[in-house]
Parts: structure tokens; C-alpha cells; sequence
């Protein structure tokens, strides 16, 4: 593979690589008063916890991409409530870091391994381990290796997570901004055990955390200048600067994630404030419980709306929605990819509001270089107003299927072979609206929307995308052969898309000859 990383300037051999850890030369005890020490000479360090106040060190030395070991033996019988800390992080507001944060609990109960990278002062990238060993009962080796294509936590040797510089799709990534190394044992019981529940014991206190091999190879930042170790100097030292995970790794990497992950940001749905901006309405689009929840309202002076923060070129896209519910007549709620420019692409669900106990009318499009007029109209089988449901869009080279609760009930295919354009080249980023269309909407526009019902609100849940991200016009893909990418309906999903358009569709351009005196468009005569 290739290290195409640029190399901090002001290049030089100075190598620091402190092979038999020093604390009382490498570090300083910043808080604490008295808690923190560090003994035998310089061996051993110990950080310890009370009622009145816990205590940290911090590394005399800034880094600028590095490995960093410590070996930890962490609080041991029951240490609910407290948190002990391992991280390296840059000062000011906009600050990068790369956390290890272990959460004690009751005895015999797991510690759990917090996980989390900043960049820029933003981090939301939490994901949480359990051990596969009693962190307590002996010092284990934490390490935090840093470079420039990629960051990887890893216990006794063991990778658990990797993440990588993926400043390609637009991913901010740490590496201009030198850090240092922190460590602190402090009380948390507000958070830290079973969300709270459990506080700290203080009859058992003080708690005591202890540190020894600390290891430093890395590229040392002083003076504004970086000194890395001589790259060209093949053997170990060095060689971190541009490690990667080999096979071997990764299968040992997947292998805790498989047995030992417990959280995971990558796969929980409270990703709104990460994925969407809420691009109008005035306040009238709000996140909620803690992100998990994104809400639309409309109101006599305006509707809302919001829109991916990435663009897509391909993938499968599901959300949950609840639609207004009542007197939702004239009301619309959108919920569609697109493309930019005047000829656009496009993928469509329109939700049209009803009168109390009338149907929705659920409308779908796809448009190809900004010509649409291929609506299919249905009703659902279900009170979208009731409950969360989910609304799907499978977007790959063959076709475009639009889900409903996982049931195909529309294919778009590629039929490009016929002379049919298909969208396959233009990003698409995904909106949702709600807004006032009783000039049409509902039974074509003879029931206005009734203000005295107003604020109309919709929400929108477990939003996934596995998909291609396209940023800079470059796509990256969560995996070199996602199986969506491939995915066509097999014959009992098209015999059941059969079913639902037999019962619930409404409206037909393909069976519209009235608006198509010469002929419907060429797509609806192939099978
Ligand atoms: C503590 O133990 C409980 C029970 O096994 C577990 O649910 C929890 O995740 C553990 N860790 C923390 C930090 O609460
Ligand atoms: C509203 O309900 C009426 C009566 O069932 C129906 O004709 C109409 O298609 C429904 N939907 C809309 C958007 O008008």
C-alpha cells in the first residue's frame, strides 16, 4: 500500500522512543493534590480518587501522530461511578482527540471501554467494548496509534477499532493539530454506570488507578516543528507512521467487534444531528431525545424541511416516518433524493394529507435528467399516522425499488439498453418537507388545509443509509461489493409487488392513455 501522507515539515531524526517508561521524566501530575504519584523510581504511577477531588497527569511532550502505550490496572472491586481516563487531545475549541474512557461498575459487573475521536471539537463517534479480561486484576497495555492515514485502539496487542482518514468523502480527519497525552481517574456517577443509575460508593473510597510502561514513539512537537523518526530507516522504529492492519489484524479486529462491541455509533439510529441539517422552516424542524427523533411542523406561515449532509450515488436508504395525523388535508410531506442542476435526477415519495379517516395518498416519481411524469400513486394498507413506518429507497445499477415496511412496491429498472435514461452518474442527497399544497393536493385541490388544526407536525426515525458516498466527485462505498449493490427482486418479492399494485395503486402513468394519446412511455411496454 501506499504512504502518500505528506510528511510534517521541518522534518528531522530526532526519535523519541521511550522504551522503559520514566513518569517522572515524561510527565506531569497537573491535578489533585497530592493523589497522583508516581513511585519506585519513576516505574510506577497512581492516580487516586475521593469525596473531595480525583486526579490526572498530562505528558510533558506534544505529538503530532505517534503510538502511545500505557499499561493501566484499573480500579478494582467496585468502582461504579468512577471514569478513568486515557487520551491524547489539542487545545482550543476547535480541539481533536482520541479517547479511551473505562467506566467502572459494581463488582463482579464489566467495566466498559469507551471509545470516541474529535476532530474540530466534534466527536459523536462513540463506540463501546467490553473486555475479554479483568481489567482490575492485573496492568493490561491500552494503545493509541495515530498516523496519518488512520487511528487504531488497540488492547494488549489486539486492534479493536480502526478509524480511518476518510477526509476523501469529506470526513474531517486529526493531523494538524499537535496533541498530548491525558490521563485522569474522576467521579462520574451522574453518567458513567448504567446511564447513572448506579453511584459511587464513597465508603469504598479512595480509588486507586495504576500506570506503568508508558511508551512514546512518535513525532514530537515543539516550537512549532515536528520531529519524526527517520521513515527510511527500515526496522520497528518508525514504522507506526505508516502502519496498517494486515488480514490477520482485521480478522482479530472483527472478531472482538463481533464479541465484544457494545455500542456502536455507525448502527444507532440517534444520527440525525450527524447526517441532516435542517435547511428551513425557522425552528419549525427540531431534533429530539438526544437525536433519535427529527420533527417537521407546518403552520400557516411556513412549513420545514431538512436535507442530507452527504450526497449518494447509489444505495439502499430507509427512514421511518409518521405522518401528520387528523385533518391532514392539504398538507405534503416530501421525501425524496436528488440531484443537483437543471438536468437533475430524482427519486420521489410524496405523502398527499386527507380529510379525518380518508386515505393518504402515497405518490411516487422518478425523474431522469430533470423529466419526471412517471407518477404511480397508492394507498397504504396501514394508518401512516398511527405508527412509525418504514419508507425505502433501493438504489443500485439495475434498478430503483421503492420499499414500504420492506415490501417492494415499485421498480424503476435500468433500461438504459432500450434507450431509457437511468440515473447513475449525478449524486443524489435526500430531503424531506413538509409543507401547504392545497392548491392540488388533496382531491386535487378542492380541500383547503384547515389552519384551525395547525401546527401540523410529521416524524422521521432510524434513519440508515448503506450507501455510496459521493464527495469531491469521488464515491466511496462501505465495502468494495455491497450485497444492495447487487440486489434484484427474486420472484416472491415481485410476485408480492404484484400484489400491492393490483390492491393499492391509485394512479398509473403507464395505464394513462388519456394523457398519452401517442402512446405511453416507452418503459411501461417492457416486462
Ligand atoms: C455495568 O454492568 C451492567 C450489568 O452487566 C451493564 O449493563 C453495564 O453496561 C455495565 N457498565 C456500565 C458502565 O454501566
Ligand atoms: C382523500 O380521500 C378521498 C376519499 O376517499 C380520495 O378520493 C382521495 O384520493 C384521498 N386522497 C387525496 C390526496 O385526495
Amino acid at each position: 500500500m501506499t504512504n502518500n501522507y505528506l510528511l510534517p515539515l521541518f522534518l528531522s531524526l530526532t526519535v523519541i522512543s521511550s522504551v522503559s517508561a520514566n513518569f517522572q521524566k515524561d510527565v506531569e501530575i497537573t491535578w489533585g493534590d497530592g493523589r497522583g504519584q508516581i513511585t519506585n523510581n519513576g516505574e510506577l504511577l497512581t492516580l487516586s480518587l475521593d469525596k473531595s477531588s480525583g486526579s490526572g497527569f498530562q505528558s510533558k511532550n506534544e505529538y503530532l501522530f505517534g503510538k502511545i502505550d500505557m499499561q493501566m490496572k484499573l480500579v478494582p472491586g467496585n468502582s461504579a461511578g468512577t471514569v478513568t481516563t486515557l487520551y491524547l487531545k489539542s487545545p482550543g475549541t476547535t480541539w481533536d482527540e482520541i479517547d479511551f474512557e473505562f467506566l467502572g461498575n459494581l463488582s463482579g459487573d464489566p467495566y466498559t471501554l469507551h471509545t470516541n475521536v474529535y476532530t474540530q471539537g466534534k466527536g459523536d463517534k462513540e463506540q463501546q467494548f467490553k473486555l475479554w479480561f479483568d481489567p482490575t486484576a492485573d496492568f493490561h497495555t491500552y494503545t493509541i496509534l495515530w498516523n496519518p492515514q488512520r487511528i487504531i485502539f488497540t488492547v494488549d496487542g489486539t486492534p479493536i477499532r480502526e478509524f480511518k482518514n476518510m477526509e476523501s468523502i469529506g470526513t474531517l480527519f486529526p493531523k494538524n493539530r499537535p496533541m498530548r497525552m491525558y490521563s485522569s481517574l474522576w467521579n462520574a456517577d451522574d453518567w458513567a454506570t448504567r446511564g447513572g443509575l448506579v453511584k459511587t460508593d464513597w465508603s469504598k473510597a479512595h480509588f486507586t488507578a495504576s500506570y506503568r510502561g508508558f511508551n512514546q514513539e512518535a513525532c514530537v512537537w515543539s516550537n512549532g516543528k515536528s520531529s519524526c523518526p527517520d521513515v527510511s530507516k527500515q526496522g520497528t522504529t518508525g514504522s507506526w507512521l505508516s502502519q496498517e492492519l494486515d488480514s490477520t489484524a482485521q480478522e482479530r479486529m472483527r472478531w472482538v467487534q463481533r464479541n465484544y462491541m457494545i455500542y456502536n455509533y455507525c448502527t444507532d439510529a440517534k444520527r440525525f444531528p450527524e447526517e441532516f441539517d435542517i435547511t428551513w422552516g425557522d425552528g419549525r424542524g427540531k431534533v429530539l431525545n438526544n437525536g433519535e427523533l427529527l420533527t417537521l411542523s407546518l403552520d400557516r406561515a411556513s412549513g420545514s424541511g431538512f436535507q442530507s449532509k452527504k450526497e449518494y450515488l447509489f444505495g439502499k436508504i430507509d427512514m421511518q416516518l409518521k405522518l401528520v395525523p387528523g385533518n391532514s388535508a392539504g398538507t405534503v410531506t416530501a421525501y425524496y433524493l436528488k440531484s443537483k442542476g437543471d438536468t437533475w435526477d430524482e427519486i420521489d415519495f410524496e405523502f398527499l394529507g386527507n380529510l379525518t379517516g380518508d386515505p393518504y395518498v402515497m405518490h411516487t416519481n422518478v425523474y431522469t435528467q430533470g423529466k419526471g411524469d412517471r407518477e404511480q400513486q397508492f394507498n397504504l394498507w396501514f394508518d401512516p399516522t398511527a405508527d412509525f413506518h418504514t419508507y425505502s429507497v433501493l438504489w443500485n445499477p439495475h434498478h430503483i425499488v421503492f420499499l414500504v415496511d420492506g415490501i417492494a412496491i415499485r421498480q424503476f429498472k435500468n433500461l438504459e439498453h432500450r434507450g431509457i435514461q437511468y440515473p447513475k452518474l449525478q449524486p443524489m442527497r435526500l430531503y424531506s418537507s413538509l409543507w401547504n399544497a392545497d392548491q392540488w393536493a388533496t382531491r386535487g385541490g378542492l380541500v383547503k388545509t384547515d389552519w384551525s388544526n395547525a401546527p401540523f407536525t410529521a416524524s422521521y426515525r432510524n434513519f440508515r443509509a448503506d450507501a455510496c458516498v459521493s464527495f469531491a466527485g469521488k464515491s466511496s462505498c462501505p465495502a468494495s461489493s455491497p450485497r444492495w449493490f447487487t440486489q434484484k427482486l427474486d420472484l416472491t418479492a415481485e410476485d408480492k409487488m404484484r400484489a400491492v399494485q393490483s390492491k393499492f395503486m391509485v394512479y398509473n402513468y403507464c395505464t394513462d392513455t388519456k394523457r398519452f394519446p401517442q402512446g405511453v412511455p416507452k418503459e411501461c411496454n417492457i416486462h
